[in-house]
């Protein structure tokens, strides 16, 4: 599928959250989405999903996620070449949680020249690793919207319920204490050399992630906006 790139306030490219557990790649990447118009693909909620349905992909990747460990590339490359063919992402999208090793990131480039996108942005949520368990820990995800809370400092309005939608808030199995420090491992030795890997491309824009949600988010939107504008159309 060849993307549509004929307006000018399309992203038109794919957006790459990249950051440790609890950074908050998900809950920037849904608004930012949601700002262009774009689907929000997230690897963790998709693999998630074939957990729940017991596909078989789902019950490979199951006691690697309970792990805290990657899920192998084969398997995570197959489900987005899939997903990204499909006519709601000719105007770009925002990746969460993928790529997440140099493998991955190498295929998505080929993927993403073929398809005739432009040159992908990455941000990167820069975060001292010491705060990561409390939002890990503290994370309520809605089971029907997706929607992100936190008990401690993003709470509902009514404990367990969703704002949005009313539906129930549950804590996801990857989130308790032992898991959390397993999985913060996993991402320094396979996904944070990825750091380098896109700041030697020049692709790389570090959004200081400590803030407020809503700071935060500001700072995304201003800087996909200005490399947009820098980088030009083309
Ligand atoms: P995945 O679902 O991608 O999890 P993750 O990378 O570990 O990231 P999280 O979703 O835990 O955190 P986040 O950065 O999105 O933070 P969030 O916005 O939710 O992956 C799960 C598993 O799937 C992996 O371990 C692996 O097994 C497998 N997998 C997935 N993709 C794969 C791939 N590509 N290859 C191989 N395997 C793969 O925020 C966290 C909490 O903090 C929330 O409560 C939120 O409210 C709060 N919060 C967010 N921002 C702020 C803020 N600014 N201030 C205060 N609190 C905040």
């Amino acid at each position: 599928m060849i993307p549509d790139r004929g307006h000018p306030d399309r992203l038109d490219r794919a957006v790459i959250f990249l950051g440790p557990p609890g950074s908050g790649k998900g809950t920037q990447a849904i608004e930012l989405a949601k700002k262009f118009g774009v689907p929000h693909l997230s690897t963790g909620d998709m693999l998630r999903d074939h957990v729940s349905k017991a596909t078989p992909l789902g019950t490979q990747a199951k006691p690697i996620m309970e792990r805290g460990e990657l899920v192998p590339d084969s398997l995570v490359l197959k489900m987005i070449a899939e997903r990204i063919e499909r006519p709601d992402c000719r105007h770009g999208f925002v990746f969460d949680g993928f790529p997440r090793t140099e493998a991955q990131a190498k295929y998505l480039g080929e993927l993403l020249k073929d398809h005739g996108y432009k040159r992908p942005f990455v941000i990167h949520l820069v975060i001292e690793p010491s705060t990561l368990m409390r939002r890990l820990t503290g994370r309520r995800t809605c089971k029907v919207g997706g929607e992100i809370y936190n008990i401690y400092d993003r709470p509902p309005k009514v404990e367990g319920v969703c704002d949005n939608d009313g539906g129930p808030l549950i804590q996801r199995a990857d989130d308790h204490e032992e898991v959390v420090g397993a999985r913060l491992q996993t991402y320094e030795k396979q996904t944070a050399p990825l750091v380098a890997y896109y700041r030697r491309r020049g692709l790389l824009h570090d959004v200081d992630a400590s803030k407020g949600v809503e700071e935060i988010g500001r700072q995304i939107l201003l800087t996909v906006q200005n490399s947009g504008r820098e980088i030009g159309r083309g």
